[in-house]
């Protein structure tokens, strides 16, 4: 069923309200429940507290009854205001603004701003908040020794993710995250901070010399500056690359309580810098099955190699065997990833200036028949976002192990603004969910072994 939809202006008081009671009988008991049902704001998401069900049990000293989710396929874990998706109708609105008028007319930092103030920036927000990103964009020049500890051949996901952390040495300060300036500069420092990783860790596997960022130019045309410049003395982007970037870096800025997201949350509920709980959100994405279907969607292709092996492929499939189409299904969306809408159209208008991806034949085959089989079908898996992203990054000659860095740069927006909001939420805690024990009961320690503290030194030597 879909959410109920709304045109509404009106300014969400960010509150839940009861909306009507569950009637809860307990057949071991015969006793009886109310447990409130909650309503969110004017979308319709409505909830019971977990916390409300512990009063049931059988004896007084019995701990009570816990709701059992594992990866949260029913749980709300916060109320939040900055992301709405209703995946059945396949609508993305950040703070009510559609994603499709977005990714038309704005730019990314203005999004950024939009997705941790609530509101879009006036003019003279905008111009400031510009100016601040664009002065941090420099890292400390020790961050340079840093990655080049990293083999030629690191994974940039691996790479990103340590440099992120490793910030978190730079600015001890950061710690201080119930101070709303220091929280600002961290926010500012991340994002600023981020093109310049993500270009440093190309620029390393490459074995190209580090370009720092030029201050006089926009946020993706440094990045892709930092990423491409060579021995001229002024880079110029090319136009039709900066304004895909900037779309795709809309489009991933934030997707509410994905697996990264929810990272950085639970990380960051133990109240730690927000630059080490940004690292585990760059950690969380870089799994194949989240933003790291990016490459795999490519990699996919290559093996698939020819228009004429997509049937095969998608008998595969269908087989049950563990092969998945990759940048296909979506925990949320059950209709058509309205990001995956935008990137498909985009993908055209850029193939229009740089030439057709030879492997666009491949994609575009494999979708028509996922569209029309009837396992698909049944189980509502659409192209998502990552299914065409990688042909454009490809077309903008990224290698294929950068695509998922790209969406880390972009997604770091989405991940600050739900952590402040996170801390600024009155009903979170430290993130500690509870488990259903099902081990052994207690038993007594009989050791099986003959000698504690075998020789394995000496084994190694011998080997
Ligand atoms: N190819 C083939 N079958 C699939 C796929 C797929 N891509 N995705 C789901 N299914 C099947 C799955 O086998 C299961 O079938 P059955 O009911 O017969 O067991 C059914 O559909 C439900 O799948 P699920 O794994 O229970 O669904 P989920 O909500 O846990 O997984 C997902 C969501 C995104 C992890 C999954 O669809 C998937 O692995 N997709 C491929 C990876 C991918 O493209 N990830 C990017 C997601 S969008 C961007 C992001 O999050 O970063």
């Amino acid at each position: 069923m879909s959410k109920t939809q709304s045109t509404s202006e009106q300014t969400p008081s960010g509150e839940l309200r009861n909306t009507g009671t569950l009637e809860v009988k307990d057949s071991r008991t015969d006793k009886s429940y109310s447990i409130q049902i909650l309503q969110g704001g004017v979308e319709g998401d409505t909830a019971a507290r977990a916390m409300d069900f512990r009063q049931i049990k059988t004896s007084p000293d019995e701990f009570g009854l816990m709701t059992y989710d594992p990866a949260f396929m029913n749980t709300a874990s916060c109320k939040s205001a900055i992301t709405f998706i209703d995946g059945d109708k396949g609508i993305l609105r950040y703070r009510g603004y559609p994603i499709e008028q977005l990714a038309e007319k704005a730019t990314f930092l203005e999004v950024a701003w939009l997705l941790r103030h609530g509101e879009l920036p006036s003019q003279s927000e905008y111009d400031q908040w510009v100016h601040d990103v664009t002065f941090h964009t420099y890292v400390h020049e020790n961050i340079k020794t840093f990655l080049q500890g990293f083999r030629y051949d690191a994974h940039p996901m691996s790479m990103l993710c340590s440099a992120v952390a490793a910030l978190s040495s730079f600015y001890p300060e950061a710690k201080a995250i119930h101070d709303p300036e220091q929280r600002n500069i961290s926010i500012v420092r991340l994002l600023a901070k981020m093109p310049t990783l993500a270009a440093f860790c190309y620029r390393h596997i490459k074995g190209l010399p580090f370009i720092y960022p030029d201050n006089s130019l926009s946020y993706t045309e440094n990045f892709l500056s930092m990423v491409a410049r060579m021995s001229e003395p002024k880079y110029e982007a090319n136009p039709v690359f900066v304004k895909a970037l900037e779309i795709l870096f809309i489009l991933h800025a934030d997707h509410e309580q994905n697996c990264s997201t929810s990272a950085v949350r639970a990380v960051g509920s133990s109240q730690v810098d927000p630059f080490s709980a940004v690292a585990a959100g760059v950690a969380a994405l870089y799994g194949p099955l989240h933003g790291g279907a990016n490459e795999q969607v490519l990699r996919m292709i290559g093996e698939i190699g020819h228009p004429k092996n997509v049937a095969g492929f998608i008998d595969e499939v269908k087989g049950g065997k563990g092969a998945r189409l990759m940048g296909f299904g979506h925990r949320v969306y059950k209709s058509y990833d309205p990001r995956a809408k935008i990137v498909k159209a985009l993908a055209d208008e850029v193939f229009k200036q740089v030439g057709m991806d030879k492997d666009l034949e491949i994609a575009l085959k494999l979708e028509e028949a996922a569209l029309n089989d009837e396992y698909f079908i049944s189980r509502k898996l659409y192209p998502n976002v990552d299914f065409y992203t990688g042909l454009i990054y490809r077309s903008m000659a990224f290698p294929t192990d950068f695509f998922t860095v790209l969406f880390a740069v972009a997604r770091a927006a989405g991940w600050l603004a739900q952590w402040e909001e996170m801390l600024n939420d009155k009903e979170q805690k430290i993130a500690r969910p509870r488990q259903i024990y099902v081990g052994y009961g207690e038993r007594p320690y009989t050791s099986k072994l003959t000698t504690r503290f075998p020789s394995t030194s000496k084994d190694a030597l011998r080997k």
